[in-house]
């Protein structure tokens, strides 16, 4: 081989190789073949159980009523397969059971994924001699923490090793992402590889998408008593392609617009497969209403109840969006769009002479009280009016882009006329109500329905004021008091857009800084809901041991540290041009990258400290050929790039800087 060949392979090479820093992070295995990583638990009799844990060698042997729980330190999903050297009955049996979260380690059942009782233990018929036994596909779980084996005979059972089938993000590498974060602060470093991580476990082959069995038969009310079988089967196709984004990875495993909205743009900044998000996505733009524009509340086969949601339609909407955003493929979004004007064309038909959107349908995230002129869905809808002026604008669709301003207009103004409470500073749930929502406050900033910085901030801190031990909370969820992880990562965005970063990065490290840690969840995904006092009961549902410990709405923290707080923003689809716009909080160091389809976007700083420090170093690169400006309010200094150009900070901003690599000098 000659050594022009050799450093062309070479070269070759290494572009495929992660180049992002910091990977010790990341939470996906190294191989998808998983052996054990501790034993929790051992009942019975049951000898030299560590030769099941990695690396698995030697045998185990379980002798009569016995069993084992193995702890996998983290959420891990797949398909499980059991090794018998021997076993003394040819009427043996090995159950498997599994949960995510500590509370519900049972040797009679899994944790659940119906509104009531608890899923089956699966049996392999191990007495039929020496072998591999390995659970049906359609009976992968989707994540569990804890495996337990159970041998609920009086055969003695010589088990030699427990492999997991690692099913999760089939179609990535799964240690190599696009994007990385780091900080002075280790738990928000945990944090955003956390979620980076959830989503992952959260992406599945749609061909093993959950088949919904018990769909509006087993109800919450139900009283349902073991041994359970038929609980669940993970073989519905749920959208085309090799992998997709579902909700959660143990329970719903479907489509759900609403969720994506969170998950995307963290997904975006960390593994960049957006290849599963537009399966997704295409997915619901399929089973828009033909003749009336609706969009469904979520994917196949959920979407058969025929339930209708106002803002879970709009979500796919802004899914258009975002997606269109992230990737910059100009021509997806032409492909689409007449879903994206037919859609929200059945929205506006429900503004009403107030000037605002009249909910007819109370279905939402599982808020109560969603109907009327509600204050989220209708903040919702002016955010999917104006990211539509943007696209129209730039698909030269003029009729729509000026249509949607004059709607938008009148219900900024209607809205703000209502639904304002100047003496709580928060907008009511609707015009019948004192109830002030988390969603649609947090909602209204985000979507800049808000008409001043100094309402953001007094909407900001009187959100702050209810705050708990745990978080903060979402009152319009019913009781018991619930957090909602999904709506607080949207007041996370609330606050950083009322430049308060360090108030949002102390609702991060209290209320996700929990959710990692507390011994009853996972140390790697993030649960979907919980209660205000810290017990694991979500009020949606009566079923504790049916709530999701990995769910992608719940990530939005890992979005938001990269866009606010590292400060990386894309001003136009794929980052054509761009704002550097950081904001520290009380941290003194933050790095953060990712990329695009034009190139690699990265910045890292340094800063006073403090509770709201101002940038003392900085260097960020952008991809050449593109534009953008730097904002670095209450730094006084000169910009300088490699090729010797130069931009002087004017009340801390800069404009029409090209895209390079530019280094902060201080003056
Ligand atoms: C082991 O025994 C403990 C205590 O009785 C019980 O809580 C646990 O569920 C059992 N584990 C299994 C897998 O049966
Ligand atoms: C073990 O569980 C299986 C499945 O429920 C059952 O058929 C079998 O009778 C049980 N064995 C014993 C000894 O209880
Ligand atoms: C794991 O599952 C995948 C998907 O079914 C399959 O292609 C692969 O061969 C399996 N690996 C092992 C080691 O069984
Ligand atoms: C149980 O719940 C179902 C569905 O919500 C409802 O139709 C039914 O009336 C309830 N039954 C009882 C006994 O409360
Ligand atoms: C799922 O698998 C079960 C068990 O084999 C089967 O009865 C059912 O028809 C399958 N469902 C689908 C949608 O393939
Ligand atoms: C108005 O909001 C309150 C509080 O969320 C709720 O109880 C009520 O049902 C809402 N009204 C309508 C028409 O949905
Ligand atoms: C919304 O529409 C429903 C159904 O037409 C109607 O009953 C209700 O009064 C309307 N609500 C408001 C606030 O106008
Ligand atoms: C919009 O119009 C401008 C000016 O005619 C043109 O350059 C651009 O390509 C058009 N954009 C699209 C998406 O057609
Ligand atoms: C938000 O709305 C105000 C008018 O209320 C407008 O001046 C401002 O430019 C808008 N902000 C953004 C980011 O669009
Ligand atoms: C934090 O500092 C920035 C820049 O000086 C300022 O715009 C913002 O209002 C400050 N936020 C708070 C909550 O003090
Ligand atoms: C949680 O996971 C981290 C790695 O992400 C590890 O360092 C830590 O020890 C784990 N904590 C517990 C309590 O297992
Ligand atoms: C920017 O810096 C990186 C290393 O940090 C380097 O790989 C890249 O070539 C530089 N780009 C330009 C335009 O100088």
């Amino acid at each position: 081989m000659s050594r022009l060949f050799f450093l062309l392979v070479a070269a070759l090479s290494s572009s495929f190789v992660s180049a992002v820093p910091y990977s010790e992070y990341i939470l996906a295995p190294e191989t998808r073949n998983l052996h054990p990583a501790s034993v929790h638990k051992v009942n019975g009799t049951v000898t030299n159980v560590n030769s099941l844990i990695e690396p698995s060698e030697g045998s185990t042997t379980f002798y009569g009523n016995s069993s084992v729980t193995f702890d996998y330190g983290k959420n891990i999903a797949g398909v499980v397969s059991v090794t018998v050297a021997n076993s003394s009955s040819p009427d043996a049996l090995i159950g498997l059971t599994y949960t995510e979260s500590s509370l519900w380690i049972n040797g009679q059942a899994s944790d659940a994924t119906a509104d009531a009782g608890l899923d089956e233990v699966l049996w392999l018929p191990v007495g039929k001699g020496p072998g591999t036994y390995t659970v049906e596909r359609y009976h992968e779980r989707g994540a569990f923490r804890y495996l337990s084996l159970v041998n609920n005979g009086t055969a003695s059972i010589v088990v030699t090793s427990v492999v997991t089938n690692f099913t999760a993000a089939p179609l990535q590498n799964l240690r190599e992402y696009a994007g990385y974060f780091h900080s002075n602060d280790e738990l928000l470093n945990r944090i955003w590889y956390a979620g980076a991580y959830t989503n992952q476990i959260c992406n599945i082959d749609p061909h093993w998408g959950n088949a919904l069995v018990h769909l509006g038969t087993i109800s919450s009310n139900m009283t349902i008593s073991l041994p359970q079988t038929d609980t669940w089967y993970n073989n519905a196709t749920i959208t085309e392609g090799g992998s997709c984004v579902v909700d959660g990875a143990k329970r719903d495993r479907q489509v759900w617009p609403g969720d994506m909205s969170v998950a995307l743009p963290s997904i975006f900044v960390s593994t960049n497969d957006l290849v599963s998000v537009q399966n997704s996505l295409n997915s619901l733009l399929a089973l828009q209403n033909a003749s009336t524009g609706q969009l469904p509340y979520a994917g196949y086969p959920f979407n058969e109840l025929g339930i209708v949601s106002f803002t879970y339609h709009l979500y796919s909407l802004i899914g258009i969006s975002y997606y269109y955003q992230y990737s910059g493929d100009l021509g997806y979004l032409q492909s689409v769009w007449h879903h994206f004007t037919f859609g929200l064309a059945w929205s506006l038909s429900y503004i009403d002479d107030s000037g605002m959107m009249n909910v007819t349908s109370a279905a939402d995230w599982l808020r109560v009280g969603m109907g009327g002129h509600n204050i989220e869905a209708n903040a919702i809808l002016y955010y999917t009016l104006t990211q539509g002026i943007s696209l129209a604008t730039i698909l030269n669709d003029t009729t729509s882009a000026s249509s949607w301003a004059t709607t938008a207009s009148t219900l900024k103004v209607a809205a703000n006329k209502a639904l304002w409470n100047p003496t709580t500073n928060l907008y009511t749930d609707n015009e019948t109500t004192t109830l002030s929502p988390q969603d649609g406050n947090a909602w209204a900033i985000k979507a800049n329905l808000t008409l001043s910085p100094e309402q953001n901030q007094k909407i900001s801190q009187a959100l702050k004021a209810r705050w708990g031990t745990y978080g903060a909370p979402a009152p319009e969820a019913g009781s018991p008091l619930t957090i909602s992880p999904f709506i607080g990562s949207f007041e996370l965005e609330a606050h950083l857009l009322a430049s308060d970063p360090a108030s949002a990065l102390e609702l991060i490290r209290r209320q996700w800084g929990f959710m990692l840690n507390d011994p009853r969840m996972t140390n790697s995904t993030f649960i979907e809901g919980f209660s205000a006092d810290g017990s694991l009961h979500y009020a949606p549902y009566t079923n504790d041991p049916r709530v999701s410990h990995a769910h992608g709405w719940s990530t939005g923290p890992t979005s938001l540290m990269s866009f606010y707080i590292a400060g990386i923003r894309l001003e136009e689809a794929g980052g054509g041009t761009w704002r550097i716009a950081p904001q520290a909080g009380d941290l003194t160091e933050v790095a953060a990258g990712f990329s695009t389809a034009l190139g690699w976007f990265e910045n890292k700083m340094q800063a006073s400290g403090g509770t709201n420090g101002t940038i003392t170093e900085m260097r960020f690169s952008t991809p050449v050929g593109t534009t953008g400006s730097v904002s670095l309010p209450g730094v006084k200094g000169t910009l300088k790039g490699v090729d010797g150009e130069s931009a002087v900070l004017v009340d801390g901003v800069a404009e029409g800087l090209k895209g390079g690599n530019w280094t902060l000098a201080i003056s």
